[in-house]
Order: C-alpha cells, then structure tokens, then sequence
C-alpha cells in the first residue's frame, strides 16, 4: 500500500509555503541575509519543534518567516516545494501565502508574489505540476488590515485565484472578516477559511454562511454536529484535513482518532494534505502512509481521497478530467 501511495497522482490543497521552509534553507537564507537566528543550528531548532497547541506552532513559524526577505528568498522557498512534490507525484498544488507576516517587515506584496510566481510557472514548464496561489488573511490582525493587504494584493489579482484564512483560530470567529471576504468576492476571488481545527463547529457553519467559502480547511470539529456534517455533503464543501499536522497540534491525542475515514464514509469530500511538511514531519505522502496504518485504510479509500484531491480543487473542469484519468490509468496498472 505504501508503494502504491508513493506513486500516485494526487493534488495538494492545504499548504503554507512558509511551512514548508526547512531547517537547511532557513539557516543558508538567514546567513545570506545576515539574520541571527535564536537556534545555534539546525538540530537546535528541530528541537523546538514540539508544540501543546496551535499558538505554540504559530510563535516558532512566523519567526522562522523572518529569513525571508528577497524575491530571491521567496522563488528559493517555493522552487524547494516543488522539488519535493515533484518526488511524491503532486500534480496539481494549491498553495498558501501568509503576506501580512511579511508586509509587517515593511517587504513588499509584489516581492512576495513575484517570487513565487516564478517558481510555479517553472514547476509547470518543467515539472508538469499545475498550481494556483490563495493569500491568506491573518485572523489575528484586524479585518482593517486584511482589507490593506487584500487592496495591496488587486493589483496583481490575476496572479491569484482565492483569499484564505488562517493563524489563531479561538477568539478569531469568521464574522470578523465579513467585509473583507465580501470584497474578494466581488472582484471574482474563491474563498476558503480554516474552521474547526481549534475552533468550535458553529465557526464552521459561520465561514458557510458568512464567508460564503468554497472550501472548508481542516474542520475536525465538524464531527461534533451531525447537522453540519449533513449541510457539508449537501453543499459538496471539500474539506482540507492534515492529519499530522492535527497530531503535531494535539487536535487528535492519536492517528487512531482522526475523523478522515468518518468522514470519508459519511460520504463527505474529504482530502489529506500536509499543512507545514516542515514542522509537522511529513510530507503529503508520510501523511497518507501515517492514515493508512492507523485506521486501515483500503485501496478504494486511498483512490477516493486522491480523486477528492482533484474534484475539489480549483482546477479547470477540463484539468480535472485530465487529472482523473491519469489516476485511473494509474489504477489500472
Ligand atoms: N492553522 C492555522 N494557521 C496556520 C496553520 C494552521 O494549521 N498553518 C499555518 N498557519
Ligand atoms: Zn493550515
């Protein structure tokens, strides 16, 4: 099964970018940069990485941004991902930027998007990996902020498809960034959010009807409220879980927890992804491999979750059938 993973065409939708910087490139970026780092190497610093909540993650993660300053920085960060999802057959991603955690340094949004922008264009030249951008509201600065950052981003709107939401979820509830997501929507803008990883099953039935998402990212706590996991397969919302990521967090005590197959049986269009491979020790595939064990999962469970991955993306209908064949064909095999 595992070999059978390993291979399999699939999609990512439920990446941070920053997350996925490595211990090796923040320690060569932060020297290029003369930034001092409070970890005297990189063993140090994976040492840190042990977290009681999300908070815990959040405070080493933005610091861990601080090493990236150029264009340059930002195309080395992205190009790295690609060359780590080319390895575990991702062809399709749909990527997360935090820009606020950057713009507070006073680095420009154009910087930050032209640099990786450049890295996917060349991912899909060279790799055949197709990928879009979603920009990411901080959901611990005001909305007046995320109304700056989304007004700061339109001129180069072309250049993404979605705005998201994510950091600290408790205290944060969807109707704080109503108008903002408003605003998104009606410069044609996709919308998803982060709901019930920490935060409780009403935040989840506020980003359906408040920010009016398209895409619901992790959503745990849905499993606590059976008439929101009715509306979430009515709606046909894709759910984003991340399962070591939810372990990492302590948002499940143990892989054996974890609602994905629930969920995956209640019919719900569920997908498994890896959040911030980088602090949570896992790529998307150590992802699908830590699931498969711990709750069994089968050949047709597997298949469905990587053909969620497409359905639920923000693909062309003419991409997805592409990408569906491609794991059928590989099924087939
Ligand atoms: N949750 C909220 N904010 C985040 C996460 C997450 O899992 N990863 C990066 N920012
Ligand atoms: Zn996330």
């Amino acid at each position: 099964m595992i070999e059978l993973i390993k291979e399999m065409p699939k999609a990512e939708l439920h990446l941070h970018i920053e997350g996925s910087l490595e211990p090796e490139l923040m320690f060569q970026l932060a020297k290029r940069n003369n930034i001092n780092l409070p970890y005297a190497n990189e063993e140090e610093l994976r040492k840190a990485y042990e977290f009681g909540n999300l908070q815990d993650f959040l405070d080493i993660y933005y610091a861990g941004c601080n090493v990236l300053i150029y264009e340059q920085d930002f195309y080395d960060l992205t190009i790295a991902y690609f060359r780590k999802a080319k390895e575990q057959s991702i062809i399709h991603t749909e990527i997360f930027f935090d820009p606020q955690s950057h713009t507070s340094r006073g680095i420009a949004m154009e910087t930050i998007v032209k640099g990786i922008r450049r890295a996917m264009k060349e991912a899909e030249v060279q790799w055949d990996i197709s990928s879009y951008l979603i920009l990411s509201f901080l959901r611990h600065l005001s909305e007046e902020s995320a109304i700056e950052t989304l007004e700061a981003a339109l001129a180069m709107k072309d250049e993404f498809i979605a705005v998201g939401l994510d950091s600290t979820e408790l205290g944060n509830p969807p109707e704080k960034f109503r108008n903002v997501f408003e605003m998104a929507a009606k410069h044609g803008l996709l919308k998803v959010a982060h709901g019930g990883e920490e935060g409780p099953a009403q935040y989840i039935w506020d980003s359906l009807s408040i920010l009016k998402i398209d895409r619901l990212d992790h959503g745990n706590r849905a499993m606590e409220d059976v008439d929101l996991l009715k509306k979430l397969a009515e709606q046909k919302i894709g759910l984003t879980l991340c399962p070591l990521s939810n372990l990492k967090l302590q948002v499940v005590k143990n892989l054996m927890n974890h609602p994905i197959k629930k969920m995956l049986d209640l019919g719900l269009l569920v997908t498994v992804n890896s959040d911030d491979p980088s602090y949570f020790g896992g790529y998307i595939n150590e992802n699908f491999e830590a699931i498969t064990n711990a709750l069994d999962l089968s050949k047709t469970d597997i298949k469905k979750l990587a053909a969620n991955s497409f359905n639920v993306s923000f693909a062309s209908a003419s991409r997805k059938q592409e990408m569906l064949l491609e794991l059928e064909e590989y099924f087939d095999n």
